[in-house]
């Protein structure tokens, strides 16, 4: 889909009923993120989800889908090193029957992405704003906006892409970085607010919904309050993904 320019349209779903809804409005990547700490449980952040929670999602998930790529994120400290990760992803895509497993990670991480994908394990590599980090970032900011986080990020894409990333996803990313990783490497790019030229969007499925809890993020939109039904919703949101009609400039930061 990169190389055909095609947009490829992602998007989280935590269980059975959405996961079949999200499918058959054609997105081509589901994500039972780590949001579901947010979403589902009520945490202010990412930090206590726990393996057996993300397995859990993923079954109930995994049962709704008949086409749609089911990735599923490595949660807080269950990827810290090789073997935890070896471990997790085994959880993961033998219980969860996740097609790939996402973990937030930067050039520092590449050899637990390397690991990953010596063993066979399809990987997507998620950086720039990396939530689970957010007592270390000290808040969720925008990434990339000095000379010196840009070239920091691009160097993370590069040295992903040669442990053997097979996708990268980047978060709250200055657009212009965005779009010069996208032409750094050859594997897909899938942004969250980080602009319009990357190779495919996701958003959590609650903020298109406009049933976040709290302030809803200026990189969403609600898609509910554009169509008659949730159905509806999603296949506008896939629409225009694949349109190329969202995001709009405004939806990243410059
Ligand atoms: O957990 C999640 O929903 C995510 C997306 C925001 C990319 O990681
Ligand atoms: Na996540």
């Amino acid at each position: 889909m990169k190389a055909d320019r095609e947009p490829i349209v992602a998007l989280t779903a935590y269980d059975y009923s959405f996961a079949r809804a999200v499918d058959a409005a054609g997105v081509d990547v589901v994500l039972v993120g780590d949001s579901l700490g947010m979403v589902m449980q009520g945490h202010p952040d990412t930090v206590p989800v726990t393996l057996q929670e993300m397995a859990y999602h993923t079954r109930c998930v995994a049962r709704g889908l008949e086409r749609a790529y089911l990735m599923v994120d490595l949660p807080f400290l269950s990827d810290h090193d090789a073997a935890s990760a070896l471990t997790s992803s085994s959880v993961l895509m033998k219980e969860g029957r996740a097609d790939m497993v996402k973990i937030e990670a930067t050039a520092e991480q590449a050899p637990i992405v390397a690991a990953l994908s010596a063993a066979g394990v399809p990987v997507c590599a998620h950086f720039g704003l990396r939530p689970q980090r957010v007592g270390q970032m000290g808040g969720y900011r925008v990434q990339g906006r000095s000379d010196a986080e840009a070239q920091a990020v691009l160097a993370d894409a590069r040295a992903l892409e040669a442990a053997g990333a097979d996708l990268l996803l980047v978060e709250c990313l200055s657009a212009s970085v965005a779009a010069q990783v996208q032409a750094a490497v050859s594997v897909p790019l899938i942004g969250i607010g980080a602009g319009v030229d990357c190779d495919g969007q996701i958003l959590v499925l609650q903020d298109i919904l406009g049933i976040t809890p709290g302030r809803p993020p200026t990189f969403s939109h609600d898609f509910l309050a554009d169509a008659g039904s949730i159905p509806d919703a999603l296949a506008g949101y896939t629409q225009a993904v694949r349109a190329r009609t969202f995001p709009r400039p405004e939806h990243g930061f410059q």
